[in-house]
């Protein structure tokens, strides 16, 4: 069985990559995100301050995450509640960015995730998968772009679906979000070691794509 991790920053294009490459390899694809998202939103919804380590500790005993696909598309189950249209909010992600620098938090979704990989071929995307959660993985990738980039590609896609968006101010949580990922201590976002670093900046998705198909294709 082969494994792909995939990890880089927000807004780098690791989901939308990371499906496209899932599928021509007829591989499962585990978005590691969607599943701290829905502990987010499990704590949004309960009015839990994340500052608060006590009573996020506290409502992670309360909290069952699980996965499901529908037409090969990954589904998050909070408590049984299919909440993956719920999660794609600005205030989910924030939340979930803060809430999973918690150790109970990391721990409550670690096997999850790591049993999901004993299953089948997969390719995981998330922040710490080459470097904690699949650290024997065949392939690992580092993806990123420039915060700019990456703000402009998030602006583009709003304003295709119609919605209002501040290019400064998308620049502006990107970054923030990055230093929260980066600088946490349990499992910070950074580049494994033996990680591929693929920067996207001057790349289509199609280039990008190619080029991971291309990396897979030494290990296999
Ligand atoms: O990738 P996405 O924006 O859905 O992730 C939301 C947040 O979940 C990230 O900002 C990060 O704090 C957290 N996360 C993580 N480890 C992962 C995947 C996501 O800490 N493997």
């Amino acid at each position: 069985m082969y494994s792909i991790a995939i990890d880089g920053p927000a807004g780098a294009g690791k989901s939308t990559i990371a499906k496209t490459i899932a599928k021509k390899l007829e591989f499962i694809y585990v978005d590691t995100g969607a599943m701290y998202r829905a502990m987010a939103l499990y704590f949004i919804r309960n009015g839990i301050d994340p500052l608060d380590e006590n009573a996020i500790n506290a409502a992670c005993a309360d909290v069952h995450v699980g996965i499901a696909y529908e037409n090969g598309a990954q589904q998050v189950l909070l408590n049984g509640e299919n909440v993956t249209g719920l999660i794609r909010t600005e205030e989910v992600g924030n939340m979930a960015s803060k809430t999973s620098a918690y150790p109970t938090v990391r721990a409550t979704l670690l096997d999850l995730q790591r049993d999901l990989a004993k299953k089948a071929d997969i390719l995981m995307d998330g922040r710490d998968i080459g470097t904690n959660v699949l650290p024997d993985a065949d392939l690992k990738i580092y993806l990123t772009a420039s915060s700019e980039i990456r703000a402009r590609r998030r602006y583009n896609e709003l304003i295709e679906k119609g919605e209002k968006a501040d290019l400064a101010q998308i620049e502006k949580d990107i970054i923030i979000r990055d230093k929260q990922d980066m600088e946490r201590k349990i499992a910070p976002l950074k580049k494994a070691e033996d990680a591929v670093l693929v920067d996207s900046s001057d790349m289509t998705i199609e280039e990008v794509v190619e080029c991971i198909l291309e990396e897979f294709e030494k290990v296999k």
